[in-house]
């Protein structure tokens, strides 16, 4: 299989255009005003596994975006990969804090990419990543390099919780049968430390509504006498921690599975240089939990985050109101063990109970999903491994990671199977924020790592 390098020699400069014109479509699923955009990206990804040599493509209609399917089956007797990935990308606003328009894919060079990087919303986050998928699916069917067979099944909704997906799935289990699910939709520690993510957090995320009086009101005639809603709501949302930085919402940690002295140690040893991370986000300190490091805090331990949070006069000058509502979107990041419904149903009984007299407290939940970790000694554990091995020269890192992908744990409860997260970005590649981009180098670097999962996953399985 040496020809993998040759074969992405002759290639690349095609690799990357292609997948400059995908980028081109904004497919923003948060956003109605891209509806079309989303559809025809479904479109323009279903005739790409065409063209990679899948027999079968279909576009299957949910109630939500429709799921791209495709497959190769060269023996039913053989192992199946069932790639998972998404089409659809986060809103690219800001606009004006990109330094190229997000859907006008420009390389540009930099630090972290000497090779360039392709700077465009879904980039890395997933557009790029399941790229790399087809384009390894491309080599292997024009080379005679396939030993196994193969499905795709890439959704429109993931940035959006993937609402729809549990419904298609129920729908397909045959049609999504597997011996394993890999998916590229996550990163690794560096591009000379690969890593194999084995954890992924959950996910509860909720919007919360504190109303006081029934309109804005005179902040001189009334301010003193009645609530505002917005000194309230901050008042709340500060007592979600304590001292500690611990959350307060009672229940909350009954369930998190504490690692063990020796997993933690584990941890600690993958290379980390907290000056740097302070460095790249330019802050003077790090802040979080007492008693855990920040690689800790960001991937074994659970979250609270208010991610937005208005009400009252934002205009131009000032405007003396106390106003009448006041309202925050808050996330709360999980880890295994804490059932995401259950995590949503304290919260929002514990958010009623601390409002004081004189507002009313309203919590919607949005959605949410699962945390998951994988065990390292799996068949698709070992075909990763050696496929990194292979490319990298190096064994791969075992990494859990803060990231929510909820599929993957609905995907082990519907079919069975375990997943094994084979990501390619780096924490740089700025994903969900402006200037997000894709290193050409992992690009092309996750095309030839991939081909070999499919080979040892195979030869593991005889
Ligand atoms: N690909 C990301 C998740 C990710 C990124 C995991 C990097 C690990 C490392 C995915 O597209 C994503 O953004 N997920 C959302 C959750 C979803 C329910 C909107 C997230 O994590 O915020
Ligand atoms: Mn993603
Ligand atoms: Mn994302």
């Amino acid at each position: 299989m040496d020809t993998i390098n040759e074969y992405i020699d002759q290639h690349k400069d095609r690799f990357i255009n292609e997948l400059i014109e995908l980028l081109k479509i904004p497919s923003v699923s948060a956003d109605s005003a891209f509806t079309q955009d989303v559809l025809d990206t479904a479109k323009a990804v279903k005739n790409a596994l065409d063209k990679a040599g899948c027999d079968k493509t279909e576009i299957c209609e949910t109630p939500g975006y429709p799921v791209v399917y495709g497959e190769k089956i060269i023996d039913p007797k053989l192992p199946t990969v069932l790639v998972y990935g998404h089409y659809d990308v986060q809103p690219a606003d800001p606009y004006n804090l990109w330094d190229s328009p997000p859907f006008e894919p420009t390389i540009k060079k930099t630090e972290a990419h000497p090779d360039g990087a392709i700077y465009a919303r879904g980039a890395c986050d997933d557009k790029g990543q399941m790229y790399m998928h087809v384009k390894a699916l491309e080599y292997m069917t024009q080379t005679g390099n396939l030993p196994c067979n193969v499905k795709f099944m890439i959704e429109g909704e993931e940035e959006v919780g993937s609402e729809n997906l549990g419904w298609f799935i129920e729908r397909n289990h045959e049609k999504l049968k597997n011996d394993v699910i890999l998916i590229s939709d996550t990163g690794m520690i560096a591009k000379d430390v690969p890593s194999i993510t084995t954890g992924l957090r959950g996910l509860s995320y909720v919007e919360v509504e504190v109303t006081g009086p029934n309109r804005d009101l005179h902040s001189g005639l009334y301010g003193g006498a009645v609530a505002n809603p917005i000194n309230i709501l901050t008042k709340m949302i500060s007592s979600l921690h304590d001292e500690n930085n611990h959350i307060t919402v009672p229940g909350f940690y009954d369930k998190v599975e504490e690692l063990s002295a020796e997993e933690r140690a584990q941890m600690a040893e993958a290379p980390f240089s907290l000056d740097a991370y302070k460095q790249a986000l330019d802050i003077d300190d790090v802040y979080g939990e007492t008693g855990y490091t920040t690689n800790e805090r960001n991937s074994i331990r659970p979250t609270l985050d208010v991610n937005g949070i208005w009400g009252g006069y934002i205009g131009e000058g000032a405007k003396t109101v106390i106003p009448s509502k006041a309202y925050a979107k808050i996330s709360m990041r999980l880890v295994p063990n804490q059932d995401w419904q259950e995590i949503t149903e304290l919260f929002k009984k514990h958010f009623e109970s601390i409002a004081p007299n004189g507002v009313r407290v309203k919590v919607t939940p949005h959605h949410g999903g699962q945390g998951y970790v994988t065990p390292i000694d799996s068949l698709g554990y070992q075909a990763a491994s050696k496929a990194y091995e292979t490319t990298f020269e190096k064994t791969p890192i075992p990494q859990r990671s803060g990231g929510s992908i909820p599929i993957v744990s609905l995907f082990e409860k519907e079919l069975k199977s375990k997943t094994i997260l084979m990501g390619f970005g780096l924490d740089t590649d700025a994903i969900h924020s402006p200037n997000e981009h894709f290193g050409v180098w992992n690009y092309l670097k996750g095309i030839e790592t991939i081909p070999w999962f499919y080979k040892y996953f195979t030869e593991l399985n005889d």
